[in-house]
């Protein structure tokens, strides 16, 4: 008969699973790599790896010990009303963090700097300097979510010179950065903040946490960036915000409905930049790294880093 290996089950849309298929097989030789849609003997499935899997799949491995998530948001896995009650573990950043650290700076430059209006210009040859540039210094960049990605988000805007503040649902204190947490210390934050990143995970709380209200808390001259969940935002409201001038702009990059649906007018808004959920990719070698250390932990009976907390949602 031959040898059985436990399995490490794989389901990702996106993913080329041959990138991960060779790494587990090289630095995890006593495991077998397989799809998870097409493992036959389900019983010897130990550990998924999974992106955005069908509702109730993981629930048909009836030895899965855990579910390494190849992301670093879990929101979609524990709507899953089958979700098996095992330990799910997340990407604490996975190369995700400068990216996104780097889309921030990109969107912060480009409103700061005015770069929007020379796109204008440049389409009607118009040669226009615009001499009012506001000091970095009164441009406040706020940093809503201090996890791993939000840390280095906030780290990096002020290290170019950008002061930063940042928001949590509960108190953190961070060198160099104003913290605020919770409704009143909202408040304060969204006023004073002229650019507002949601980096949040989605939760209960932080589901159309950026609603009519929030948008009214921001300054007229101040813009929203999105990278954290497109149900964190209303989209009806912010095209009010936009076209009441509650706020000056925004740069998207998750959204209600994904993919963008044709018809929906944020596409074409002159005040909205639209990118499709590529702020921060997942760097295979890296999650693979973060994936193959916690599966070792797991198998000498250690805890892995990362772990989700159920209650919290993330
Ligand atoms: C992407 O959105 C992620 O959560 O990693």
């Amino acid at each position: 008969m031959p040898e059985v290996h436990p399995v490490i089950g794989f389901y990702s849309p996106s993913e080329d699973e041959v990138i991960w298929k060779t790494r587990i097989e090289r630095d995890l030789p006593a495991f077998q790599f397989e799809l998870l849609e097409y493992v036959e003997e389900k019983q010897f499935v130990k550990y998924a790896l999974v992106w955005s899997p069908p509702n109730g799949l993981l629930n048909t491995f009836e030895n899965l010990k855990a579910v390494f998530v190849l992301g670093a948001g879990v929101d979609a896995l524990l709507r899953d009303p089958n979700l098996p009650s095992i330990p799910i573990v997340r990407l604490e950043d996975a190369g995700m963090a400068q990216q996104m650290a780097h889309y921030v700076i990109y969107g912060v430059l480009r409103f700061q700097r005015r770069f929007e209006e020379y796109e204008d210009f440049q389409i009607i040859k118009q040669w226009k300097p615009l001499v009012h540039i506001e000091p970095i210094e009164q441009f406040s960049v706020g940093v809503m979510g201090l996890g791993a990605i939000g840390l280095v988000v906030a780290e990096q805007v002020s290290r170019l010179g950008f002061p930063v503040l940042g928001w949590s649902t509960s108190p953190k204190e961070i060198d160099g950065i104003r913290t605020f947490y919770g409704e009143d210390g909202l408040v304060r934050f969204l006023a004073e903040a002229r650019v507002v990143v949601d980096l949040l995970p989605l939760t209960a709380a932080t589901e159309k946490l950026i609603n009519r209200k929030f948008l009214n808390r921001m300054s007229a001259d101040s813009f929203l960036i999105n990278i954290g969940r497109g149900a964190h935002l209303l989209e009806d409201d912010l095209l009010e915000a936009l076209e009441q001038r509650v706020i000056a702009g925004a740069m998207l990059d998750v959204f209600e409905q994904e993919p963008l649906p044709l018809e929906n007018p944020l596409w074409n808004h002159p005040k909205v930049i639209v990118t499709p959920h590529v702020s921060g990719i997942t760097m295979p070698q890296v999650a693979l790294d973060q994936i193959i250390s916690n599966i070792k932990l797991l198998e000498s009976g250690g805890t892995p880093k990362a772990l989700v907390d159920r209650k919290k949602g993330y």
